[in-house]
Order: structure tokens, then sequence, then C-alpha cells
């Protein structure tokens, strides 16, 4: 066998990660640095799948609506064939909207020393900000730094999260949990159950608010803002702000999900697609890296993610029948969202863990 100059020499992958690791300044912390080389723990296998040659027209749902019927029928479709739509007149004020992209992004752009205070890999603080959650486990680190605090159940007090973006924060998740209220009812609809179904279930409960911050890259063919993946959740209401970079897979391709001013974008997690066995469908996504930035956005996450949990989950007795058995084992969320988070996001769909 011939070896070429090109060869990638081996390198001691897991010193790389824990200096970037101990440094506590995450992707942000190499960009003012002034790197312009991706450094190699970032460097991503080039992607196979294409990415559509033609945009498609994304489901853009008006809550406002006064015809409930048409609404729930447009949701059904959305969440069976694409697992994601955005939705326009949800009741979140646009000053909110802008307020919040503009809080995430003064936390990431706040003094240094403060910033590192909040860094760290312990999920169970209250606020845990770091970059790549799955760093050890993934096989490419991700162009991004996050922070994210869990606001639901149980709220955190206001003066443990971070001054430049606490009150934003509080406001803006109480939006959300109301706006979810609406939106697992017309779900529940969608699926042809009562319209409480799924809140009854407590799927609508928790909400863990994430910030991140997708830095300007220097080489951004190298490297990804957030490889593919699906939420492990059972949804989530993302905020992006004006970059672009969102991608959803849909039917073997990559298409766009374009920033839509005042529109938020409600995408069908693990947990949902696992109780409605298979009606709905969690949607492969992933955030592309980009020169420009830094790009924001807010992703609230309904699950109670890693917090200590009992109550089972599994296919809804409803939407079972001897022509239609349960796909999926029963889970926790706890258990489910700790796989989630061993496994890290190494492009392998993670609800094939529950599958029969
Ligand atoms: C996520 C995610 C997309 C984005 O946080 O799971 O997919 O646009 N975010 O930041
Ligand atoms: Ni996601």
């Amino acid at each position: 066998m011939t070896t070429t100059t090109s060869t990638i020499a081996p390198y001691d992958r897991v010193t790389e990660l824990k200096a970037f690791d101990q440094a506590k300044t995450g992707v942000q912390g190499l960009v003012d640095a002034g790197i312009q080389h991706v450094p190699r723990i970032f460097i991503n296998q080039p992607e196979t799948i294409p990415k559509a040659p033609t945009s498609i027209e994304l489901p853009l749902i008006d809550l406002g609506s006064t015809d409930r019927a048409s609404t729930v029928e447009k949701i059904r479709e959305a969440s069976k064939n694409l697992g994601l739509f955005q939705v326009v007149n949800h009741g979140i004020p646009l000053s909110v909207m802008d307020e919040t992209l503009k809080g995430v992004r003064r936390f990431h752009e706040q003094d240094v020393e403060t910033k590192k205070r909040f860094y760290t890999r312990d999920v169970s603080n209250t606020v845990v900000y770091n970059s790549n959650i799955d760093l050890y486990s993934s096989p490419a680190a991700n162009w991004r730094d996050t922070f994210f605090s869990v606001m639901a159940p149980l709220p955190p007090k206001a003066e443990e999260l971070p001054e430049v973006c606490r009150d934003i924060q509080i406001e803006y998740s109480n939006h959300v949990l109301k706006l979810v209220v609406l939106l697992f009812r017309l779900i529940s609809e969608a699926l042809g159950l009562e319209p409480n179904h799924l809140g009854d279930m407590d799927s609508n409960k928790g909400l863990t608010f994430v910030g991140h911050c997708y830095p300007a890259c220097p080489q951004p063919d190298l490297t990804m803002g957030a490889t593919k993946h699906t939420d492990d959740g059972f949804l989530t209401v993302l905020l992006q702000d004006d970059i672009g970079g969102l991608q959803i897979l849909h039917q073997n391709q990559w298409v766009d999900v374009p920033p839509t001013p005042g529109a938020l974008v409600i995408n069908i997690g693990d947990l949902l697609q696992m109780i409605s066995n298979d009606k709905l469908k969690s949607v492969e996504h992933r955030v592309m890296a980009n020169e420009k930035g830094p790009r924001v956005s807010v992703g609230c996450f309904f699950t109670t993610a890693l917090a200590a949990s009992t109550k089972v989950y599994g296919p809804i007795k409803e939407l079972v029948s001897n022509e239609n058995p349960p796909r999926y084992r029963e889970t926790t969320v706890h258990d489910y969202a700790h796989y989630s988070v061993s496994k890290g996001l190494d492009g392998v769909p993670r609800l094939l863990h529950l599958k029969i």
C-alpha cells in the first residue's frame, strides 16, 4: 500500500478536544483570536446527500385563522410529511422575538470572564454554557456555542440566570409555554384525539431554553453549524435570526428553511413520533456553517430532558390496533434523553434505539 502526503496524519483528538474545552471560550473564542483555519476537531466528513435543486415551499400556518378545521388539517399534513412547519400570528410579539435574539447574542458576546463562569459540562447546573454538548462523543465538533436553562416545570430563580438576558429569557419562555398549549391541542386533534390528550400526558410541561450562537466561520465548507440530527424531545419551537443555514432532509434532499420574518419554526421531535406510532415525523435537520455571522437562534425544547422521571411513554393506545401494532418500546423521558446525549450527533437516527 502506498501512502500519499495528503493522508491525514493520526492525531491525538482527545487532547485537542480537552484543550479546546478547558479554554472555556468556545468557538467564539477561536474567532475572537483571529483563527483563519478550522481546527481539525471540527472537520466533518463531506456529506453525500444532495441539496434540493429548487427551493421547496414550506408550510406557513396562520394560527390566527378562525378556520380551525383547516388549521388542524395543515398541521396534520405538515407533521406527517415534513415533520416541520412555520407559524405566524402565534401571539408572541415581534418585539419580544427580537429582544430574545438580542439577549442571546449579548450572552455570547459579553465579557469573557463573566461568560466563563457559566462554562460547565455539569448538566444539572441552572445555566449550562459550553460548546458542543456532545464534544467527546460525536465524530466531529460543530461550529457553535450554546447555553441553556430548564425553564419549566420548575423555573429557576431569576437571579440564577445570566444577567445580560434573564428578563427576556423568562418573558419569552412564558410566551412559548402558552403557545405550546395551543399547538399541542391542534396536534392532538390532528391525530384524531381529544384536544387535551397530549397536554394531559404532560408532553408540553418541560421546557429547556437553548441559546445558540454560530460564529462566522473562515472555512464553512469544512465544518457544520450543527450535524444532521433529529430533536430528542416532543416538540421544538425555534426562533432564528435572518442569516439562514437551517435545512431539513426531505425525500433524501436537503431543503432550506429560510428565515421568515415574524415566523417561528415548529419541529416534531423523536418522542412525538414515538408516541404517535409514526403518524408524526421527527424531522432530520442540520445547520450549515457560514462565512457570515454570528447567526443566533433560540430553541425551546419541550421535554423534561435529563431530569429524573418515572412516567413511562409508549405509543398512544388509541393510535395502535391489531393491524397497526406498537412500533416502539416504552421509555421514560430521562432514559431516552440520557441515551441521546451519550450517543451524540453521529448522524444515525436515535429513535432506532426504541424500535421494536
Ligand atoms: C437544535 C437545532 C437549529 C438552529 O438546537 O437542535 O437544530 O437553527 N437548532 O439553531
Ligand atoms: Ni435540532
